[in-house]
């Protein structure tokens, strides 16, 4: 069936990957792709799919009311994948006022865009939102975060998510707009802009640079491979009910530390450079303010209702990702040459 399809935040990370995917896989769709290209933004990510006849990027500002509203009139939107978002707790640390207007307020426009235009027709469409685990806040070293689990955000990104979310759910309740929400754990994989832990690591190994770890690096987090949250949120789309939330892991809980001299030895290898060599570089730096000590999902409920799984195992899925930034030097040389510069020093040389 003929379909239109906006994604919000398609330049960004995990955004690029599901443009990707449906651009691909659904040729009878027009896919949309709105983004306002922050830092965190980039058109390369997309540069495979930029000419495809069911691809058209705009971009805009999901703040921008009268521009939300005007882009909802002109296309008509039959689905809506909402990705955009200021994704990085340290710079919510920082500078939470950019976290608020664009994960809250900016969640808001769109669910009023939406409202507006499926009003008298709402059968057929659907508003999903695409959250994170972090909502849920610290796990101890016992437990997992279900769909029941209560909300508990300690961040001002987190809780600039468990506040969309709640707006999305209220939207859902008040005028029945028909939405789906999903909690995914950490991501990683191509694409990554490097101020996440395993792409800054990566590039730093590469360029014989500090590996900055918060505090002891005993904080655990669940990783997923970013193709694997781009299925779940093409199945999610396809096959999700209507009001449900659906928690999406990796059952792959790593320490930071553990997980970097994984990296650190797959770097060597791939390198040429002597066991142990590059884990010379770890360093322990002051930890984050109010940082969340474990993740961890428990995904049964996606599994059993909609028959997703994750594909890969986490060594493959980082040397995957290693090859990618090994191979595309210059993705990562166009981004860490300018304002990255500047935010690195920031963030670790002035802490
Ligand atoms: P990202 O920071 O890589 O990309 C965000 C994209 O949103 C960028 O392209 C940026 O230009 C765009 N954007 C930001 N503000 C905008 C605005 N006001 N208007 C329009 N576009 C704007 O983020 P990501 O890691 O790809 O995360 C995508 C979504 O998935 C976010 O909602 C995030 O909360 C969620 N999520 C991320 C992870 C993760 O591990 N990265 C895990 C779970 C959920
Ligand atoms: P990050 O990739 O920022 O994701 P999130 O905070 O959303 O989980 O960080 C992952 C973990 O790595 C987190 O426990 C913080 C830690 N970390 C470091 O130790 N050093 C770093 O330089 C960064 C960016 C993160």
């Amino acid at each position: 069936m003929q379909k239109t399809i906006l994604i919000t935040g398609g330049a960004g990370f995990i955004g690029s990957h599901v443009v990707r995917l449906f651009v691909n896989k659904y040729p009878n769709y027009k896919i949309v792709n709105l983004d306002k290209l922050t830092y965190a933004g980039n058109l390369e990510n997309l540069t495979d799919v930029a000419n495809a006849p069911n691809y058209e990027f705009v971009k805009g500002d999901i703040i921008d009311v009268e521009f939300i509203n005007s882009l909802f009139e002109k296309y008509k939107f039959d689905g809506v994948l909402h990705l955009a978002a200021e994704s990085h707790v340290d710079r919510s640390i920082s500078d939470p006022g950019a976290f608020i207007n664009t994960n809250i307020l900016g969640t808001v426009n769109l669910l009023n865009a939406a409202r507006a235009i499926w009003q008298d027709n709402l059968g057929d469409k659907r508003f999903y939102h695409i959250s994170t685990d972090e909502v849920y806040g610290s796990l101890g070293s016992e437990g997992f975060f279900t769909e029941e689990t209560a909300y508990d955000p300690r961040s001002p990104y987190s809780a600039s998510k468990a506040s969309s979310d709640h707006l999305v759910r209220a939207y859902m309740h008040t005028y029945k707009l028909p939405v789906v929400l999903t909690n995914c754990s950490n991501n990683y994989g191509a694409n990554q802009f490097p101020e996440k832990l395993i792409p800054l690591a990566i590039n730093n190994i590469k360029n014989n640079k500090a590996i900055p770890i918060y505090g002891k690096g005993e904080n655990i987090r669940d990783w997923l491979f970013v193709n694997d949250h781009a299925n779940a949120i093409d199945l999610v789309f396809h096959k999700g009910k209507n009001g449900e939330t659906y928690n999406i892991g990796g059952n792959n809980e790593w320490t930071n530390i553990d997980l970097i001299h994984k990296l650190c030895e797959i770097m060597d290898s791939k390198l040429g450079r002597k066991q142990g060599e590059s884990a010379k570089l770890i360093t322990f730096v002051k930890d984050r303010a109010g940082h969340d000590m474990r993740y961890a999902i428990d995904s049964s409920k996606i599994q059993k209702e909609l028959g997703w799984k994750p594909s890969l195992q986490f060594e493959e899925g980082l040397e995957k990702t290693v090859d990618w930034y090994l191979e595309n030097e210059n993705w990562i040389n166009n981004i860490t040459s300018g304002k990255y510069a500047e935010y690195y020093d920031n963030q670790y040389n002035k802490r």
